[in-house]
């Protein structure tokens, strides 16, 4: 399955935005995997359009020295906080720019493109248009348009209108077209516009010299949203050459009913770049209704209830949050602290206090108890040979519940309810450690069955935990398996998650903690 995050704008440097859409797709990409299924993972960058242009004049360097400068600070945060995706979108690509190019041609062939003159107000932030619904209700526009400046020039369009009604009934018949639905209720509000007028997807080089040259009118470029939606296609490998490195199109777009690829966008793209722009661009391009991407709306991280912006100077920089802080926390806090597709407030203390409790001191409590007691009171060696009792039911009960409630939640896209789901059986494991006391157990020889029969159902539980908190902390679940000495737990696949992954006898290793304490200094 072909899994997408919004390629991110290259006119500046990465937020916690950008951050959170990667974090969330690359855990998803590994429980995929983790349920056993294929998953190529795409992600990159947004390179062109007036704004990069604008940025670049002002520093003076060229637009594409510019746009490699801040892609390399995407590349080295993905490195940093993990974020392992296996294609890699550059929209200055050579390939990606022949797929463009050939994409134009054909639509023009078709007759979905034509040249007119056009007189009216365009956003320069924005790099749209503007019509009079754009307007406040004095008639003016806001200053969420920047400036806005009236134009009269020619350019291509696109004849979104002729694909309006279509893209009605599909959107209303097709249940995941949009998740989560009321996202899917928000785009249905707003199908209607796509008929209201064609999209204009050129610009004339004297205004934007930073695009794809339109390949029948080399005085134009590739209006930037139309040339930045083509990546989906032109990096999975639609209408490449065999020998370009890229992967087969035909597998990531499949049209057999096998599930068809999942664009992970935030809220404010999907009207009308994703919901209307784009299907219509692909029904266009002649995608039957069965091929079409699911797209997957996450909601947005605001800082104490305000949108994050530059001239607000709120903006966290998710770099300097890994250093700080370490790569491990800001993946558990970015998926932790988010219901998918509702909005979520950045909170640096919270995002201490969650690491601290339910990784520090929870889970690394567990595993240091587990270990520790097996090492120092069983030589290292897990027996699992003896009558469980009740308490061991419940316990086995507490897992099968917790993996069962993870699967569920991470099915529907909800990483945050999935680690909830991990976090209550390490509470119950806790709970049954303190109501247990193997430290009591190991003081009376006669209750050496007892003690090896605990100490065992709280490594059996760490196993298990290693493997489900793998999509989200991956490293920290190799150094877990690596203490269990059980190497192996991270080529299992869910199903392979029945109780007894520990074999009687095993020995394990020495805990050393994976989560240390993160203690904030007095400033
Ligand atoms: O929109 N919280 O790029 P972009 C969560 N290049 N997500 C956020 C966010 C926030 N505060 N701010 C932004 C673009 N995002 C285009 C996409 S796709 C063919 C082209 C999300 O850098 C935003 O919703 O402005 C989008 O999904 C992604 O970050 C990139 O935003
Ligand atoms: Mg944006």
């Amino acid at each position: 399955m072909l899994l997408t995050t919004a390629i991110d704008y290259t006119n500046g440097a990465p937020h916690i935005g950008h951050a959170y859409e990667k974090i969330f797709a690359d855990v998803l990409a590994r429980y995929i995997r983790l349920r056993g299924d294929e998953c190529y993972f795409l992600t990159g960058v947004d390179q062109h359009g007036q704004k990069v242009q604008q940025t670049a004049e002002a520093e003076g360097i060229h637009p594409a020295t510019f746009a490699a400068k801040k892609t390399k600070l995407f590349l080295n945060l993905w490195k940093k906080t993990g974020v392992d995706y296996d294609g890699w979108a550059e929209t200055t690509d050579d390939r990606h720019k022949a797929c463009v190019q050939q994409i134009l041609t054909s639509l023009r062939e078709k007759g979905e493109l034509y040249k007119k003159g056009y007189k009216g107000h365009y956003s320069v932030r924005q790099e749209q248009f503007l019509t009079d619904r754009d307007r406040n209700e004095d008639g003016s526009f806001g200053p969420e348009w920047g400036e806005v400046v009236e134009i009269e020039e020619e350019n291509w369009y696109f004849r979104l209108s002729a694909h309006a009604a279509w893209l009605k009934n599909y959107v209303s018949s097709r249940e995941d077209s949009v998740i989560p639905a009321f996202r899917r209720n928000e785009l249905l509000g707003a199908v209607d516009r796509a008929g209201e007028q064609d999209l204009c997807i050129s610009r004339p080089k004297e205004r934007l010299r930073w695009g794809i040259e339109i390949p029948f009118d080399p005085e134009f470029v590739t209006y930037v949203w139309f040339d930045a939606l083509i990546n989906y296609v032109s990096f999975a490998g639609y209408l490449a050459a065999d020998d370009a490195g890229l992967p087969d199109f035909d597998k990531l777009w499949p049209a057999d009913g096998s599930p068809t690829p999942l664009h992970i966008i935030g809220k404010d793209i999907l009207v009308p770049a994703h919901g209307i722009y784009w299907l219509c661009m692909l029904h266009a391009m002649g995608f039957p209704d069965e091929q079409l991407p699911r797209l997957l709306v996450h909601g947005w991280w605001n800082i104490r209830g305000e949108k994050m912006s530059k001239s607000l100077g709120n903006v966290v920089d998710p770099d300097q949050l890994a250093d700080r802080f370490g790569p491990d926390a800001v993946r558990y806090y970015l998926a932790r602290d988010i219901v998918t597709g509702k909005d979520s407030d950045f909170d640096p203390e919270r995002l201490v206090m969650l690491y601290n409790q339910e990784l520090a001191n929870e889970l690394g409590n567990l595993c240091n108890r587990a270990l520790n007691m097996t090492g120092r009171f069983c030589g290292g060696v897990v027996t699992t040979t003896h009558e469980p009792e009740a308490q061991d039911t419940a316990l086995r009960e507490s897992l099968a519940k917790a993996t069962a409630d993870y699967r569920e939640a991470m099915d529907r896209f909800d990483p945050s309810a999935a680690l909830k789901a991990i976090n209550d059986h390490v509470t119950h494991c806790n709970g049954y450690a303190e109501r247990n006391k193997p430290w009591e157990l190991a003081k009376d020889a006669a209750k050496k069955a007892r003690l090896e029969t605990v100490l065992a159902h709280m490594v059996e539980s760490l196993a298990h935990l290693t493997v489900l908190l793998s999509p989200v902390l991956p490293e920290p679940a190799a150094r877990l398996a690596h203490q269990l000495r059980m190497d192996n737990l991270l080529s299992l696949k869910l199903d392979d998650l029945a109780w007894g992954l520990i074999p009687d006898g095993h020995a394990t290793g020495k805990p050393k903690p994976v989560f240390p304490r993160i203690v904030i200094e007095e400033e």
